[in-house]
């Protein structure tokens, strides 16, 4: 792609190119934590046919790290990264520093309800915090736009989409699928991490959910049987489970019995040292394309 990609690491330079930019066209806005991979590209790709121009930013968000996670050796590649979003599209890089997104004095925090509760919240206390008020900064500051996330990350999506409602926010905030490995694993920063051993268990998260979402295709609406067939795969491969859970997918409120129209199964787990999630939306879901299908699943 001809375009030029120019970054910027001033908040009010990010404004203000947005601000010009609005003038001619639609903005689309990609936020990340940098170490870019096809699922984030992809994204790129999105805004690219949804906008005129389009902003991704790249910050690895101290605020949404535990004490014990990994934001010290969370991994950056900035000059591999600029040269992957400008080849997918992207108009603008936003880079800041931590000293910029939260300079001496600065102390609001944007609070997290009951969609925080389940999942991923009891495990990562503060974590959706720290995302949501990185994320109400970075939206204040590119102002009306399509904001673009994947469903790989499928809480923090649901949480956002609340909040720019909440906090009546000029951002639409959209959902793509998972982008997934040719074996089934979701791609993620993270898979890094993963020494080869365990990047051959990390298969059973997807094959897990890929057989739940066979059996749900085939009439199963019995909670326990279908968090059963996740689980019985995790648990061979995991070295630590947080969680295999069957929420409501629009609430997030854990599903005892029966499903009804729609389901999220999320599955939160440690291999080796790594820890990895990954998600399937059972039912009618508005986008075809994120369904699991026997080959992005299983390969
Ligand atoms: P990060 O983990 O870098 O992810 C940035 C975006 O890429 C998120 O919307 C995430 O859901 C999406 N993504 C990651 N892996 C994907 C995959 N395999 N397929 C599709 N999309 C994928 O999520 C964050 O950063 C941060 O929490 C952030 C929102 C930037 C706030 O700091």
């Amino acid at each position: 792609m001809a375009e030029t990609l120019t970054t910027v690491r001033a908040p009010l330079e990010l404004r203000e190119a947005c601000n010009l930019a609005r003038k001619s066209g639609k903005i689309a806005f990609v936020p990340t934590m940098g170490a870019l991979h096809e699922g984030h590209l992809s994204l790129v790709r999105a805004a690219r046919t949804r906008a005129d121009f389009v902003v991704a930013s790249i910050f690895v968000n101290p605020t949404q790290f535990g004490p014990n996670e990994d934001f010290a050796r969370y991994p950056r590649d900035i000059a591999g990264d600029t040269k992957k979003l400008a080849s997918a599209g992207a108009n603008l890089l936003f880079a800041p520093d931590a000293s910029v997104m939260y300079p001496a004095g600065e102390e609001t925090r944007v609070r997290v309800g009951a969609l925080g509760e389940h999942l991923c919240g009891p495990f990562r206390p503060g974590h959706f915090e720290g995302v949501a008020t990185i994320v109400a900064k970075l939206f204040g500051l590119v102002g009306e736009s399509v904001a673009i996330f994947g469903r790989k990350d499928y809480q923090q999506l649901k949480i956002l989409q609340r909040i720019a409602v909440d906090l009546f926010m000029p951002v639409e905030v959209v959902g793509m699928p998972i982008v997934r490995e040719a074996d089934g694993l979701a791609m993620s920063s993270r898979n890094a991490y993963l020494a080869p051993a365990d990047r051959d268990r990390a298969r059973g998260l997807s094959l897990g959910l890929s057989h739940a979402w066979r059996a749900f295709e085939k009439g199963e609406r019995d909670a326990e049987p279908i968090k059963n067939l996740a689980l019985a795969e995790v648990i061979q491969v995991a070295d630590r489970i947080d969680y295999v859970s069957l929420v409501d997918a629009d609430s997030l409120q854990p599903i005892t019995e029966k499903i009804g129209a729609r389901a999220l199964l999320a599955i939160a787990c440690h291999v080796g040292k790594t820890r990895l999630i990954d998600n399937v939306v059972l039912g009618e879901d508005p986008d075809p394309r994120a369904s699991m299908d026997a080959r992005g699943a299983e390969g």
